[in-house]
């Protein structure tokens, strides 16, 4: 049992917790889970970040004393995640006595360092951001490159972080831990600004009064910034040098969206070399949630309707979606018609159709699981599936890529479904079939069962639904199979998730209902609502295999990889394009196409192309990444 330490950023109170700080969470709580079922010893952090002028100048807007604004938002964060069913071990408030004294320890140890002297400040300082914006990303508009607002004149006298002294062995530790930053694409971001040369930072303000003053100048309060970024010791004890705090200190993983990985990546692990203290191992900034392509925005009303999504689909189908829609190093546009079709193919239709089927065959026939005492077609190769999935999780898990541990996870889920239509169990009844019945049933719910654990993590409740359909109280082992107990009685299986129909959605989304007159009007003149074409995903492809389909002169039979998966497609092209010209072409899918069987094979989408006298084929300008969404 090894210990295993992750983080979420500690959020600012000045303002309700929204879609973005969910998945920050959402994602660090599956990451949580999955060691806790490793059986690892985890301890996993998230809270607040209370202090610094924006949150006084929230909290004076609201005619509360910063204290007192805190103490009203704070809970709104908890209520949010215990909603959202994140199983954290502390919840860390910046105006705990805790994390005070933890933070003093802490800066006196960086001032004694010798690292920390006294200058002055100038310089154009953004709010929202709490930092000066250094010359070289200054542009003459004088805008913050993130919030896209005005930025401050501020001087001042301030204390400072010899950061630049760290430089060559920032670099360094960068490139001989290839793993410390991820993703690849944020490592080279930073080892580019390592490049250009660091300079000191200020540590401390004088014009701010909401802070922790520092323990060596009480005139002087701690830049929030580097009082947050301790936060990740003072939680563990770091000021007691508590049992917690040797147990789990480095951490394993710090994880946030990548506009705060320079803070984790850089100062931080500068700060800790200063203080001779070890580095967290793994800093890891995802990319963004938005919506239309756009950055959240509580200013310009940018924001994902969340509530609505949840008491639609329920949180597993929330909390799903996020981890199993988005390449977690990429921005992701969040879009409730895909959440939709996720729900009902990947939710309803391959999971608990499946589940309700097995059980439903097990009380008709049965009285309690049967004993499996055959062994025929497919069930050798069940078996095996179900060690390879669970190897392959920790893989994925280890390149944080949720969205292929989970497909990897619903391969399985279609296999058995797979396997119950291939050995048409339901017509095995018969009392010289019935033993063969018993074994196909007990496998496909110890199939079941597997899953249940390996789905743990991601969606937790579901998981928990699954286990007690079948009849079981704890959780066994996914990685040995047979530990199904024979003649335990299953539940009758209600839907875990019933089907939602359209029409329901569209009432669960007002905005969608309460159309204008005159836009009902242009739809029945052949217009489509941006929402309808929306529910579109269309995505990069290439073509990995292409073949004639035996008696169907216009079909092709492709094989496309979609970057997350591959897919099998029927195209028409087979006049105008021979199979050997098609492979390696990237072209672009419609994704989310209800699957068809053209003369007996398989269709996963469809392919776009111009079709006219000729047909050719739809591909963008320049390559892209495969799996990116064409709109
Ligand atoms: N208080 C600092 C963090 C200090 S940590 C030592 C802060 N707070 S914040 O409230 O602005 O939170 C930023 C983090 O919220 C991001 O790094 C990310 O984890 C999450 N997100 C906020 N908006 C997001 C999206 N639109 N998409 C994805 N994550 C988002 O910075």
């Amino acid at each position: 049992m090894s210990a295993f330490y992750v983080t979420t950023p500690i959020y600012y109170v000045n303002g309700e917790p929204h879609a973005g700080h969910a998945y920050t969470t959402i994602a660090a709580d599956a990451l949580a889970r999955y060691h806790r079922l490793k059986d690892n010893d985890v301890f996993f952090l998230t809270g607040v970040d209370e202090h610094g002028a924006n949150v006084h100048k929230a909290a004076e807007d609201a005619g509360l004393t910063p204290q007192n604004y805190c103490d009203k938002m704070t809970p709104i964060f908890t209520a949010l995640w215990k909603r959202l069913n994140i199983s954290h071990d502390i919840f860390m408030r910046t105006t705990s006595n805790m994390h005070k004294r933890g933070a003093e320890k802490f800066l006196t140890a960086l001032y004694n360092s010798g690292d920390v002297y006294k200058g002055s400040y100038e310089g154009y300082y953004c709010r929202p951001c709490e930092r000066f914006i250094p010359e070289k990303e200054l542009t003459d508009e004088k805008i913050c490159p993130i919030h896209k607002l005005p930025l401050e004149w501020l001087e001042e006298e301030n204390y400072f972080f010899k950061l630049s002294k760290y430089q060559d062995r920032l670099l360094a530790h960068i490139r001989e831990n290839p793993r410390f930053i991820y993703p690849e694409s944020r490592r080279n971001e930073l080892l580019s600004v390592l490049d250009s040369g660091l300079e000191d930072i200020s540590i401390s303000r004088s014009s701010v009064s909401w802070g922790i003053s520092l323990p060596f100048d009480s005139e002087h309060i701690v830049y929030v910034w580097i009082e947050a970024l301790m936060n990740y010791m003072t939680a563990l004890g770091y000021e007691t040098d508590s049992e917690r705090y040797r147990t789990f200190w480095p951490a394993n993983v710090h994880m946030m969206a990548k506009d705060i990985t320079r803070f984790h990546a850089l100062i931080w692990p500068a700060m800790l070399m200063a203080t001779n203290l070890p580095l967290p191992k793994q800093v890891v900034g995802h990319g963004w949630l938005t919506k239309d392509g756009e950055a959240l925005s509580k200013t310009r009303r940018i924001f994902i309707d969340i509530d609505t999504d949840i008491e639609t689909y329920g949180l597993d189908a929330f909390r799903y979606y996020l981890l199993r829609e988005f390449s977690f190093g990429n921005d992701g546009d969040y879009r409730p018609a895909r959440l939709h079709a996720r729900y009902n193919a990947d939710l309803a239709n391959d999971l608990g159709n499946l589940l309700n089927r097995v059980l439903g065959l097990v009380n008709k026939n049965f009285e309690a699981i049967p004993e499996p005492t055959t062994s025929g077609e497919f069930d050798d190769e069940v078996k095996a599936m179900a060690q390879t999935t669970v190897d392959q999780l920790d893989t994925h898990i280890e390149a944080f890529a949720f969205d292929n541990a989970l497909e990897t996870i619903w391969e399985f889920v279609r296999r058995i479904n797979r396997y119950v239509q291939q050995t048409q169990v339901w017509t095995l009844a018969k009392s010289e079939t019935k033993s063969r019945m018993g074994t196909i049933l007990y496998n496909s719910l110890e199939a079941l069962r597997i899953i249940s654990v390996l789905i743990s993590p991601f969606v937790p409740d579901t998981a928990d639904k699954i286990q007690k359909q079948i009849g079981l109280e704890e959780f066994e082992t996914a990685t040995e199979w047979g530990c199904l107990p024979v003649g335990i009685k299953v539940s009758r299986g209600e839907p875990i998730f019933p089907r939602i129909d359209t029409k329901k959605q569209k009432q669960a989304q007002p905005k969608a209902a309460a159309k204008p007159k005159q836009k009902t009007e242009q739809k029945t003149s052949d217009l489509v609502s941006f929402a309808d074409f929306q529910k579109l995903d269309l995505r990069v492809a290439r073509i990995l295999a292409a073949e004639p389909i035996e008696g169907a002169d216009r079909l092709l039979k492709l094989q496309v990889d979609v970057g997350t998966e591959k897919r099998q497609l029927v195209a028409g092209i087979a006049e105008h394009y021979t199979p050997d010209a098609l492979i390696g072409k990237q072209v672009i899918i419609v994704a989310n196409l209800e699957p068809a069987t053209i003369r007996n094979v398989e269709s996963q989408g469809m392919i776009l192309a111009g079709s006219g006298d000729a047909v050719v084929l739809a591909t963008l300008e320049k390559e892209m990444p495969l799996g990116t969404q064409v709109r």
